[in-house]
């Protein structure tokens, strides 16, 4: 049964989230990051995360990183601001929250400017007529590979193996080179790093799944 009282109470909660996503220093909105993102990165070593839900995984990976700046992309603030508190608490300034669509990506970040773009957890909208919004068809693939730096690399990490090979199937198809591959990276001897665990893998993990990892790079 639905308790009307307990609709208001979650739409304050969420407005709540929203407010607390506008305050913070450390997070904007597309069309200000447009205008101040270009200041903020210079001189950086850039890698972002898309999709990035709660930006936990960012957060972990700037306070490993200080020489570089990690930028959590997502289009809900409410979950931003999750980690955008976190870095703030901890005193982490090298990385920043943006709320915006994966799609408009190429209109944040300069080509040849991102030294790593990592994809965790992506939707995997299994149905057939919904291929174009999987966040590694060749139509987002085309958009990493022109803002990767020349030694840049795209890492995704995914619970679900057929959308994990259907990505494989689309990173060679755009004649992407496959790095560094497991279908159980928590097993495996690669980074630890890659190994950092985001809040949807943390769940998925505690449910039995295994981790997939690739690695791939454009160009050689
Ligand atoms: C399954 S969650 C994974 C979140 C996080 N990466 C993790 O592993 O905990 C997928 C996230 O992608 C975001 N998302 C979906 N489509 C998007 C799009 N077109 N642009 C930006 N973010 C998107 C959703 O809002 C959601 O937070």
């Amino acid at each position: 049964m639905i308790d009307p009282n307990d609709f208001v109470i979650a739409r304050k909660r969420k407005k709540y989230k929203f407010a607390k996503f506008a305050n913070a220093k450390n997070c904007f909105e597309y069309n200000e990051f447009l205008l101040q993102g270009p200041t903020l990165l210079q001189g950086w070593t850039l890698q972002i995360e898309m999709g990035a839900g709660t930006g936990l995984f960012s957060v972990e990976l700037a306070a490993q990183h200080p020489e570089a700046v990690f930028v959590a992309i997502d289009v809900k603030g409410d979950r931003l601001q999750k980690g955008a508190y976190e870095a703030l608490e901890r005193g982490i300034e090298n990385v920043l929250f943006v709320r915006a669509r994966a799609d408009q990506i190429d209109q944040l970040f300069a080509p040849k400017s991102v030294e790593k773009i990592w994809l965790t957890f992506p939707d995997p909208f299994p149905r057939k007529h919904s291929a174009g919004r999987r966040m590694t068809h060749p139509n987002f693939l085309k958009k990493y590979a022109t803002l990767l730096a020349p030694k840049g690399s795209f890492c995704l990490k995914h619970d679900n193996p057929a959308f994990f090979s259907w990505s494989l199937e689309q990173l060679v198809g755009q004649r992407w080179h496959i790095k560094e591959l497991s279908f159980d990276l928590h097993d495996s001897e690669l980074s630890d790093d890659y190994k950092i665990k985001t809040t949807y893998e943390q769940r998925w993990l505690e449910e039995g799944r295994t981790t997939h990892f690739v690695r791939a790079v454009i160009g050689e």
